[in-house]
């Protein structure tokens, strides 16, 4: 309820589809890391609106650009050049390993480019082998992409041309590789999937296979990507380069904006009609992608993303060493979570009733995506109010 009286929880649950469940609550103002609710209570935000929030809420930057781009063009459509667009592809492109960029509006949009690029280049060969507990989105492409059977269930039938096999094993992707295999698609670091990291000899060893086999490689750094994981691409800590990644959430500063990357060799297979996108590259939406790029580059926020996430780590395997209901501690930079030898939901929503935001996935993982600008002191408070929580369930359990 706001202040003039409305009650826009009540009318979200009368009008709109009711495809995400329990809200617990309501947010109405943000800044930096901190989120305030319609009756002005505060919230530290360790989720950053599933990884998209990365600077914090309305950084002045983002604000900024938004506010310019809107008083000079809002939209204009692909039938026509724009410099938002353009410059930020150039940025991306200077800090990456890719030579071309599409814009789109989502992650499961930068998917479905990256899926029908890889088609197109295919010429006939058309598989894409992906990874169990993966997570690329939730249109049709991108459902029968994901390698989890919930995401899938009562859309059948699904489209031909994707095979799942258990992630970090090497061997299990050499095997299913047949006649029409086209490419190789994973997250470096799984989110929806519970917070699973890719291991090196994977990555470097799937470069390698389809390097021999003549398939690309598709990194979904969707949610990992741009700094998160403590450098600019997850790819970086491998040594390695895609022929394709994918980008979406942070990407654009909280406004809708995805890009597929690819090398020339790659991109060039799409011509004048192969695909488009009447928002893709929205000049706002890109001005506040650049304004994002360029502090998570001036401010060199990878690196300090690296040394908090390492010392939220550690926080967390103190605070599992107190807890048995704490079965593992695991991910890469500011991508965390821990898993629980329980369900986690309500614990989530407990800690969210006290004051700190914080995600469970797959049933029993809670997940910490907090902006890369989010503090020491900050993760000691969300970390105390955890374990105050933990406590109490574990005494009632
Ligand atoms: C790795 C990954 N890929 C794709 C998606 C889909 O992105 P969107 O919800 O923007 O379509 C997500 C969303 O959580 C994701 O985490």
């Amino acid at each position: 309820m706001t202040p003039d009286g409305v009650d826009f929880e009540k009318l979200s649950n009368d009008f709109l589809m009711n495809t995400y469940g329990e809200r617990v609550i309501s947010i109405v103002r943000g800044k930096g890391t901190k989120v305030w609710d319609s009756h002005g209570k505060e919230y530290l935000d360790l989720i950053a609106g599933i990884a998209v929030s990365t600077l914090g809420h309305c950084h002045p930057e983002i604000v900024d650009a938004i506010r310019k781009q809107a008083e000079i063009l809002i939209h204009a459509s692909n039938l026509y050049y724009t410099r938002p667009q353009a410059e930020l592809g150039k940025k991306l492109i200077e800090n990456s390993f890719a030579d071309k960029v599409f814009f789109c509006n989502s992650g499961a949009e930068a998917n479905e480019a990256a899926i029908k690029l890889s088609r197109k280049f295919g010429n006939g060969k058309y598989e894409i082998i992906t990874m169990e507990g993966s997570f690329h989105g939730r249109t049709i492409v991108t459902l029968t992409a994901t390698g989890q059977e919930k995401i899938k269930k009562g859309f059948a039938p699904l489209i031909p041309g994707f095979k799942h096999v258990p992630f970090n094993d090497l061997s299990a992707v050499e095997k299913v590789i047949g006649d029409k295999t086209i490419a190789v698609m994973i997250e470096p670091v799984q989110g929806e999937g519970g917070v699973r990291a890719a291991e090196a000899e994977f990555i470097v060893g799937l470069r390698r296979l389809c390097d021999e086999r003549n398939l690309l490689l598709i990194l979904d750094e969707i949610q990992c990507g741009l700094g998160r994981t403590g450098k600019l691409f997850a790819y970086e800590h491998y040594g390695i380069e895609p022929d394709i990644m994918t980008l979406a959430k942070p990407l654009g500063g909280g406004l809708p904006l995805g890009a597929a990357l690819a090398t020339e060799r790659v991109s060039e297979v799409f011509t004048p009609g192969s695909h488009a996108s009447t928002f893709g590259g929205n000049p706002v939406a890109c001005s506040a992608g650049a304004a994002t790029l360029e502090v998570i580059l001036k401010e060199n926020l990878a690196e300090r993303a690296k040394t908090t996430g390492k010392y939220l780590f550690e926080k967390l395997c103190r605070l599992k060493e107190k807890h048995n209901l704490i079965s593992d501690v695991r991910g890469k930079g500011l991508m965390v979570g821990i898993e629980l030898n329980t369900p986690c939901k309500e614990i989530v929503k407990e800690c969210a009733l006290r004051g700190v935001l914080l995600n469970c996935t797959v049933e029993t993982v809670i997940r910490f995506l907090p902006p890369l600008i989010v503090t020491e002191e900050e993760i000691d408070a969300g970390i105390k109010v955890l374990g105050e929580v933990l406590n109490e369930f574990n005494l009632h359990s």
